[in-house]
């Protein structure tokens, strides 16, 4: 891998779809190595906006404005942050072979719709997921609950993320509400819903997954520790790592991982959600790219999730060893205002060991992720209480 000189003619040029906290830290990472870094996103002054090399705002979703905008900026790498994006442009570059679609085009479309990634885990591959069926119209989402998922089970748009538009129906008569909120808040509305029978997990994890190139110039898997995580509302709240669980659940959570990450191919880091009971091992979704869990990485692992992605797209060596037991607690906005200021920074840096990102989001809202705190400690209990007590010793509060 040649890297040339950023914001010259020779520059190698990374063109991140996607802005938020997760690709502030791989602009970072990417620029450690010289990478010239362009940060796109739907809105001005996103987190990755405030350190790549040059910024745009564009309605992401919207073929020809992502087309006009590669054409301008001519990227080695496309880089998709998020899973609201014109797939189907990012195809057509693609087989263009002018840059490299990151991990690829067709991963990126796979992933943004639940029926896709959905059917090749369960059918193509014949991995176990909890038992699921697609749903065009109430009638038939009632039919498939009551044929066989049964209550409890999770109704979702088939395209949405962070839990949005996203129900637990444990009884016959909550059906209706699920079905009228997948269909009002799905990103895109591709007429569908999925039904899930809920899994009843002991805990669930990212089994954060590399394909890099080895010292052999080949494509290798390798994994970080298990990272356990607590949700609500669909979003994460907590994480840690490594989570504590058996053997087989480990080999099987490997297992799974290796397969729908060769399935899928190309070199990067993929995000791998398992659900956990005793030995068993369910699959629920994969990220093409970092993963929010993944935070504590940054205080855990010599080479941290952004670091691992950013090596493994430059084809470079990957280590993904753990270093420390960590864990990190997000801090919401609570409130709705913008351009807030933080309080209690010095406080929260008090907690021994400890970090805070703060993320520089234009505008807090009640549940919007505003920064994490990290904090490593000799035991996982120990570090998520670390956690815990420094997230909450930052208090947004509006700049009025
Ligand atoms: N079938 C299921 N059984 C048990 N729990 C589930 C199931 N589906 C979802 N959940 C719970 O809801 C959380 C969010 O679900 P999921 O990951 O499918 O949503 P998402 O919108 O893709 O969220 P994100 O983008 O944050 O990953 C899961 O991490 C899990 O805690
Ligand atoms: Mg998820």
């Amino acid at each position: 891998m040649i890297i040339g000189t950023a914001l010259s003619n020779s520059a190698t040029k990374a063109l991140l779809l996607g802005s938020g906290e997760l690709g502030k830290e791989l602009t970072i990472a990417l620029q450690r190595y010289g990478v010239e870094v362009i940060a796109v996103d739907r809105y001005a002054n996103a987190p990755a906006h405030h350190v790549a090399h040059r910024s745009h705002v564009i309605d992401m979703t919207d073929g020809e404005a992502v087309k006009k905008l590669i054409a301008l900026e001519q990227p080695d790498f496309i880089i998709p942050e998020i899973e609201a994006i014109a797939t189907a442009t990012l195809a057509e570059i693609e087989a263009e072979g002018l840059c490299t679609v990151v991990p690829n085009a067709r991963a990126i479309q796979l992933t943004m719709n639940r029926e896709g990634i959905r059917t090749l885990v369960a059918e193509t591959l014949s991995l176990p997921t909890s038992r699921y069926a697609f749903a065009e119209s109430f009638d038939e989402l009632k039919t498939a609950v009551e044929s066989g998922i049964g209550y409890p089970c999770f109704i979702k748009p088939t395209m949405s993320s962070s839990g949005k538009g996203q129900s637990m129906v444990k009884s016959p008569e909550q059906l209706q509400a699920a079905w009228d909120t997948a269909k009002a808040s799905g990103r895109v509305n591709t007429g569908k819903v999925i039904a899930e029978a809920k899994i009843d997990f002991d805990f669930e994890i990212t089994l954060l997954t590399v394909r890099a190139l080895n010292a052999d110039a080949e494509i290798q898997t390798y994994f970080c520790e298990a990272i356990g995580h607590v949700q609500e509302q669909g979003d994460y709240r907590e994480s840690w790592q490594p989570q504590t669980m058996t053997p087989a659940a480990l080999a099987l959570s490997q297992d799974i991982a290796a397969k729908v990450t060769t399935e899928i191919g190309g070199l990067g880091l993929f995000g791998v959600e398992l659900f956990i009971k005793g030995d068993e091992v369910w699959f629920s979704e994969v990220s093409p790219r970092p993963h929010d869990t993944g935070m504590v990485t940054m205080v855990t692992q010599a080479q941290n999730e952004f670091e691992l992605h950013a090596r493994a797209i430059l084809g470079l060596p990957v280590a993904t060893h753990l270093e420390k037991v960590g864990a990190s607690a997000v801090i919401l906005g609570g409130i709705n205002a913008k351009a807030v200021v933080y309080e209690g920074l010095a406080q929260a840096l008090s907690v021994p060991d400890s970090e805070v990102r703060l993320f520089g989001k234009p505008e807090a809202f009640t549940n919007r992720r505003m920064g994490v705190a990290l904090a490593s400690a000799s035991t996982v209990d120990k570090a998520r209480a670390k956690a815990v007590k420094a997230a909450s010793l930052i208090v947004v509060k509006s700049n009025e």
